[in-house]
């Protein structure tokens, strides 16, 4: 907790890349500390930079049903992006602002401890299976797919899908996006359930 609070107290300060000229609010991310699930998302948009809370806008609206799909509810996961300041006009980060920013979400990582992490589009995709020594073939080969990997040096199951956004005015990749959320995501979700229930049988 005090580590967490010293990690979130570093990004409300931090200077470390010019995004913290244009920003109004860093997004540090928030969720239970003890969350089982972690969703990283790219970066804040106008609305979360207004409010320094992640996905709070219309992306937002569309994670909150996708998560409803999988069984989950906004309050019991963590959700954070891989940039903690908005980009200017919503721009893509650039290769330096994702290297300034990366060691806060790997001490999110490592301190969370997450099962399972659900990346959210082109760069948090590629961003985290670099993190995990996977190689990333893009968002449309690795989407639904789940990997047994070790990131922060904690393991868990990393899966990546599309962005939200990318779905808001394009019904054919909402339905990818909810097909996702309903399958493979899911079932990465509550197989963790399983296999700690078959790891107890096992120690009894
Ligand atoms: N898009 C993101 O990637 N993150 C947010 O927090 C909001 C929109
Ligand atoms: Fe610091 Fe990250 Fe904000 Fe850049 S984007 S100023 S590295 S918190």
């Amino acid at each position: 907790m005090e580590e967490y609070e010293r990690l979130k107290a570093e990004i409300l300060s931090c200077t470390k890349c010019p995004l913290h000229r244009t920003r109004k609010n860093p997004v540090p991310g928030e969720g239970p500390l003890d969350a089982e699930v972690m969703i990283v998302g790219e970066a804040p948009g106008r609305r979360e930079d207004e409010l320094g809370r992640p996905f709070v806008g219309m992306a937002g609206k569309l994670l909150d049903a996708l998560l409803a799909r999988a069984g989950l509810r906004r309050e019991e996961v963590y959700i954070t992006n891989v940039v903690k300041c908005r980009p200017p006009g919503n721009r893509d980060p650039r290769p330096e602002e994702v290297e300034a920013c990366l060691p806060y979400l790997v001490r999110q990582i490592a301190l969370i401890r997450p099962r399972v992490i659900i990346a959210l589009g082109r760069i948090a995709g590629s961003t985290l299976f670099r993190l995990a020594g996977l190689k990333w073939r893009g968002v449309k080969a690795e989407h639904g797919l789940a990997y047994n990997a070790v990131v922060a040096g904690v393991p868990v199951t990393l899966t990546a899908t599309y962005h939200p956004a990318s779905a808001l005015y394009n019904p054919q990749l909402r339905r990818v996006l909810e097909e996702d959320f309903q399958g493979p995501i899911k079932e990465a979700v509550s197989s963790r359930g399983a296999r700690a229930r078959r790891s107890l049988d096992d120690f009894l």
